[in-house]
């Protein structure tokens, strides 16, 4: 069995915030916010409007775009660190107002490496028979945990969500067949005080702020990422030449270009959606997935190639024959 895509779909909140908008909140400019990152502006949830809101409406994009029924879906997995609640999961309450009754739903943390986690997950749970058709989706509200007074994050994330239709299909498996080919993940604990956020359930009883010591990630970044694709092109044979797409998480063009850089993949192969959306964490690859999907330059049998780092350290690859 091979768990191969059906189609994909997003959703963004319609409030944008550009860089000049928030020069006049704290001290920064446009110029340094694109010369650092790439972003030019991002998309704010409203008042009152969650992460299950976001992840139902890309859901139902993903849906109609492979021409799929709710009632099919019998497993939901949302990758996501700005749950609506401590509990119950919001792949629950995605899972009501999709109107679906049967199968499981869970959520997954694994901040911005989430949607690659998810992935893997989910594809682990299709090959094994478990489950028919899965919704792997990637949904944040990081504006709800940013401390907008602090220039050096609150300038670099976004909020929205994007989603895929996964379902078991019996398949050859090669390479040249659609599915997931592989995919690879990491964590490595050591690092876990340069990217997190100070509260929790257990520990101080409030949501709290995202805290990044920008620097420091930046340093392992790149070596992370290139180090977990080497993993999926061993795994499979192929190189960087192989690769249709490139579609990374979506954190900083400078962290994305050094990679695609390292590995010789050529610019005109990556997806970029960093300027418009910033940071979205376990969102960005599905976001970005749903952009090229749209305007047709992913097509049926591409080869994709997709990676994610974020807080833990965690990192992941994974690669797929659409
Ligand atoms: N506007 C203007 N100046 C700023 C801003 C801002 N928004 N933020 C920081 N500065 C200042 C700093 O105070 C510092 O001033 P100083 O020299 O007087 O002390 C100066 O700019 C340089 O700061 P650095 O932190 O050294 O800047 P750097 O070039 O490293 O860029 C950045 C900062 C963009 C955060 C970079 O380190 C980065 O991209 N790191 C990766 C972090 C990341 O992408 N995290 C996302 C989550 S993890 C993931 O998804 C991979």
């Amino acid at each position: 069995l091979r768990s191969v895509v059906l189609g994909c779909g997003s959703y963004l909140p319609s409030r944008i915030l550009s860089n000049d908008e928030l020069a006049r909140s704290v001290d920064t400019t446009d110029e340094w916010i694109v010369q650092r990152t790439g972003i030019r502006e991002r998309h704010i949830a409203a008042p009152g409007e969650v992460t299950s809101d976001l992840a139902i409406n890309a859901a139902r994009a993903a849906l109609a775009h492979a021409h799929v029924e709710a009632s099919s879906i019998d497993l939901i997995v949302l990758g996501t660190s700005t749950p609506d609640q401590t509990f119950p999961a919001t792949a629950v309450t995605v899972q009501a107002g999709l109107g679906i009754t049967q199968g499981a739903a869970f959520d997954l943390q694994a901040v911005c490496s989430g949607f690659v986690y998810a992935l893997q997950v989910t594809d682990a749970l299709l090959r094994s028979g478990s489950y028919k058709r899965a919704l792997v989706i990637g949904a944040e509200t990081f504006s709800r945990i940013l401390d907008w007074n602090d220039r050096t994050t609150c300038v670099l994330f976004g909020d929205g969500a994007g989603a895929v239709v996964l379902e078991a299909q019996e398949q050859p498996g090669t390479t040249e067949d659609r599915g997931i080919l592989t995919t690879h993940l990491r964590s490595d604990g050591r690092h876990k005080s340069k990217l997190y956020v100070d509260g929790g359930v257990s520990s101080t009883q409030t949501v709290g702020h995202l805290r990044m010591e920008g620097r420091e990630v930046f340093k392992h970044a790149v070596a992370m990422i290139t180090d977990v694709i080497y993993d999926a092109f061993n795994a499979t044979g192929t190189s960087a030449a192989d690769i249709d797409w490139f579609v990374p998480h979506q954190a900083n063009k400078r962290i994305i270009d050094g990679s695609a850089h390292k590995l010789g993949i050529s610019p005109e192969k990556v997806v970029m959606t960093v300027d418009r959306h910033g940071n979205t964490s376990a969102a960005s690859i599905p976001l970005a997935l749903a952009d090229a999907v749209a305007d047709r330059r992913i097509k049926r049998g591409n080869l994709i190639l997709l990676e994610a780092m974020g807080g833990g350290f965690t990192w992941g690859s994974a690669l797929l024959r659409w």
